[in-house]
């Protein structure tokens, strides 16, 4: 396990099947991710049986509460890269009563410690809705720097909107000049 301050990560089991597919059917939830449509229990189902497993270019972490271990929410390291060392990075709180208590930052922290001292990443990257001023706000306070944008790259409720590229180095600074 993986432990931060306030959070754990462990690996998703079976049994977190019910809180996973109750997140992916929450609008609140949804709306800070690229899935548009409801999701059907088959489905989420079938990503989880994926998700125990560990494979070579993907690792998913579950993220509970150190204080109670109620199961919060999820994180994923995607499209690992070994010889760049480089991995895509994605998280949630599934729990909206969770949020702004610290978890998130917690979660983050971790997860981005863990993979530049454990997995030896040199560099994460998030992609972010420019509309999930929370999200960006935590990133870029911990360190993560816009580096690119993606224009009306999305479109959601009647409007196109920008996807934010955001990434962290392990031994560099945020760039100067950029926006953080
Ligand atoms: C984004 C998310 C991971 C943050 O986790 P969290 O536990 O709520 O975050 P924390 O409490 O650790 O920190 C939230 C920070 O955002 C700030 N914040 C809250 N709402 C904000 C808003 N609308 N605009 C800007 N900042 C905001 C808080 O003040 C806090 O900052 P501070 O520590 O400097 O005071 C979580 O809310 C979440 O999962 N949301 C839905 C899914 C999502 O957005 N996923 C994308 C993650 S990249």
């Amino acid at each position: 396990m993986i432990a931060g301050e306030k959070t754990i990560l462990r690996a998703l089991e079976p049994h977190d099947l019910e809180r996973c597919y109750r997140w992916m059917n929450d609008p609140s939830i949804v709306r800070t991710l690229k899935s548009r449509y409801p999701m059907p229990f088959q489905q989420e189902a079938a990503w989880l049986e994926h998700a125990v497993v560990e494979t070579q270019c993907e690792r998913h972490f579950a993220i509970e509460r150190k204080d109670d271990r109620h199961h919060i929410g999820n994180a994923s390291l995607h499209e690992i890269d070994w010889v760049s060392r480089i991995a895509l990075f994605g998280m949630f709180i599934g729990e909206p009563s969770a949020w702004n208590r610290g978890f998130g930052r917690d979660a983050v922290q971790a997860l981005v410690k863990f993979a530049f001292d454990e997995m030896n990443l040199h560099k994460l990257r998030i992609n972010v809705f420019a509309y999930n001023d929370r999200a960006r706000h935590l990133l870029e306070s911990i360190g993560f720097v816009e580096e690119g944008r993606l224009r009306a790259e999305f479109f959601r409720e009647g409007a196109y909107h920008d996807i934010v590229i955001l990434s962290i180095f392990a031994d560099r600074p945020p760039v100067e000049g950029a926006t953080s």
